[in-house]
C-alpha cells in the first residue's frame, strides 16, 4: 500500500489553490449513461464496436453502464453531497442529432438541459464536452471522420447545443482527446470505429482540428460567452535509455503525440521534421498542412494527464508508425501499467504554457485504476488512488507557483463507468459501481477529495 505523504494534509494543501479554483470530477456519455435506445437516441460508433465480437473485454457494452441516464438526479446528488465544485460531462451527439444531420431530437437536449439545470442549482458549475467519440453510426456510414463532410455535420451540432444550453454552460469543450480517437480509433483499431492505418489516423486527426474549429465558431455564434476550449491528452515523456536512438526516438514521439495536435489548435501548424518524415513514409494522405495554421482562438486548454512514458526506438514495419514504442509496467505503475509521476504534471504544465500560452489551462482529467480493495466495514480503502490524487493536486499546486494559469482540476472518474475497450474490469472510479445493483459508494479517495474541498472554503 502506498503511504499518504504531507501533501494529503488537506488543510495545507487547500490553501495553495484559488479562491475561484474548479474542483471538480468528470465522466463522458458513453461511459456512464446507458440507456442507449432511450428517448431517440440513435446508435454511435461504440453500440456497434462493442456490440461486435471480441472488440470489448468480456463481451462489455455501454447499454446499461452505470445507469446514470435515469439516475442522474441522485448523481447529482451525490456530486453536491462530494462538494464538488464543477463537474464535467460529455453530450451524446447520437441523442442530439440520432443521424448525425438533420432538425435537432427535443427529448435528447432536454435530457441535458435537466442535467444543467440540476447542477446549477446545486451550485455545480457545469463543464460540458461536445464529443467524447461516440460518433452516430448514420456519420461512420458515411465516411465518419475519414470525410470532410463530417466537419461541417459537427459545426451543426454544436449550434444546436449553444443555442439550447448557451446561456447556462459557462464553458464548453469541443472535443475529448482528438489524439486518442485518431490514433487508436483510427489507427490501431483498438476502440471504435475500429478503422486502421498511420495515413487514415493522420487525415482523422487533421479533420478533427478542422471539426473544433468549426464548433468553436458556431458555439462562438450562438452563445459568445461562453468559454471554449479542447482537451488534448499529454503524458510526460523521459527517453528509456542512454542512447541517441532513444533520443531521437523520444523526440519524434513528442512532436507526434503533443504538438502534431497541440500545434494546430493554437495555429502553429504541424512540426515540420515530424510531417517530412510522415511524408517519406506515404503517411500524408488527404490533407493540406496549410490548414493547420487555421485556428479559432481558444480561451482555454484542457489537459488529460496520467502518466509517464519511457520512450525506446523502435523499427517502423507495414506502413506503421513512428519508430517509437512506449516501455510500461516499470517504476511506480497504476493496474494498467500507467507510470505514476507526479512531477510529470507539473512538467507538462510548464512545457505548455512555456510552447504555447494558453490564457488558461485547465486538468479535464487526471487518475488511475488499481485492483480495487475489499470494502472493509462499508468503507472502500483505496488509498493507492488517495495517494495518486493527492501527490497530483500537489504538482498542480506547484505549477501554480510557477505561474501556470491553472483554473481547475477534475478527477477521472467520478464514478466507475465502462472503460472502452476494457470494459468494466478496469475501474477508475472515487465512487465504486456495484454493477449488479447500481448502488454507488464513495470510495475513501471520494472522503479525502471532500475534506480537501472542504478545507478550500
Ligand atoms: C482517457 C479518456 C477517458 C478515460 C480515461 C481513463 O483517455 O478520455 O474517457 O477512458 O482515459
Amino acid at each position: 500500500m502506498t503511504v499518504l505523504d504531507e501533501a494529503a494534509e488537506p488543510g495545507a494543501l487547500a490553501r495553495r489553490f484559488p479562491p475561484a479554483f474548479a474542483f471538480g470530477a468528470a465522466t463522458a456519455a458513453y461511459q456512464v449513461e446507458g440507456s442507449v435506445n432511450a428517448d431517440g437516441r440513435g446508435p454511435s460508433i461504440w453500440d456497434t464496436f462493442s456490440h461486435t465480437q471480441g472488440r470489448t473485454l468480456n463481451g462489455d457494452t455501454g447499454d446499461v453502464a452505470c445507469d446514470h441516464y435515469r439516475r442522474w438526479a441522485s448523481d447529482l446528488d451525490l456530486i453536491a453531497g462530494l462538494g464538488l465544485r464543477a463537474y464535467r460531462f460529455s453530450i451524446a451527439w447520437p441523442r442530439i442529432q440520432p443521424t448525425g444531420s438533420g432538425p435537432a431530437n427535443l427529448a435528447g437536449l432536454d435530457f441535458y438541459d435537466r442535467l444543467v439545470d440540476g447542477l446549477l442549482a446545486r451550485g455545480v458549475e457545469p463543464w460540458a464536452t461536445l464529443y467524447h467519440w461516440d460518433l452516430p453510426q448514420a456519420v461512420e456510414d458515411q465516411g465518419g471522420w475519414t470525410t470532410r463532410d463530417t466537419i461541417a455535420r459537427f459545426g451543426d451540432y454544436a449550434a444546436i447545443v449553444a443555442r439550447r444550453l448557451g446561456d447556462r454552460l459557462p464553458r464548453l469543450i469541443t472535443i475529448n482527446e482528438p489524439r486518442t480517437h485518431a490514433l487508436i480509433g483510427h489507427g490501431t483499431g483498438r476502440h471504435a470505429p475500429g478503422r486502421t492505418g498511420w495515413a487514415t489516423a493522420l487525415r482523422v486527426a487533421h479533420h478533427l482540428h478542422l471539426a473544433h474549429n468549426a464548433a468553436a465558431r458556431a458555439v462562438r455564434a450562438e452563445a459568445p460567452a461562453i468559454r471554449v476550449g479542447i482537451s488534448h491528452d499529454v503524458a510526460d515523456l523521459v527517453p528509456a535509455g542512454d542512447g541517441r536512438d532513444d533520443a531521437a526516438a523520444m523526440a519524434r514521439h513528442d512532436a507526434a503525440m503533443r504538438d502534431w495536435f497541440v500545434g494546430p489548435t493554437f495555429g502553429r501548424g504541424y512540426p515540420s521534421d515530424l510531417l517530412a518524415w510522415y511524408d517519406a513514409h506515404g503517411f500524408v494522405d488527404g490533407i493540406d498542412p496549410a490548414e493547420a495554421r487555421l485556428a479559432e482562438p481558444i480561451d482555454f486548454l484542457g489537459v488529460n494527464y496520467y502518466r509517464r512514458e519511457r520512450i525506446a526506438a523502435a523499427p517502423v514495419t507495414d506502413g506503421w508508425g513512428i519508430g517509437s514504442r512506449v516501455v510500461d509496467h516499470v517504476g511506480e505503475h497504476a493496474g494498467n501499467g500507467w507510470e505514476i509521476s507526479p512531477g510529470g504534471l507539473r512538467a507538462v504544465l510548464g512545457r505548455l504554457h512555456a510552447d504555447y500560452a494558453p490564457a488558461e489551462l485547465a486538468i479535464t482529467e487526471n487518475g488511475a485504476t488499481f485492483d480495487e480493495p475489499a470494502v472493509i466495514d462499508g468503507m472502500i480503502d483505496d488509498a493507492a488512488r488517495r495517494s495518486y490524487l493527492a501527490r497530483h493536486l500537489a504538482a498542480a499546486a506547484d505549477a501554480i507557483e510557477d505561474g501556470v494559469p491553472l483554473v481547475g482540476y477534475f478527477a477521472w472518474s467520478l464514478l466507475d463507468n465502462f472503460e472502452w475497450a476494457l470494459g468494466y474490469g478496469t475501474r477508475f472510479g472515487l465512487v465504486h459501481v456495484d454493477y449488479e445493483t447500481q448502488a454507488r459508494e464513495p470510495k475513501a479517495s471520494a472522503h479525502w477529495y471532500r475534506s480537501l474541498l472542504e478545507a478550500h472554503r
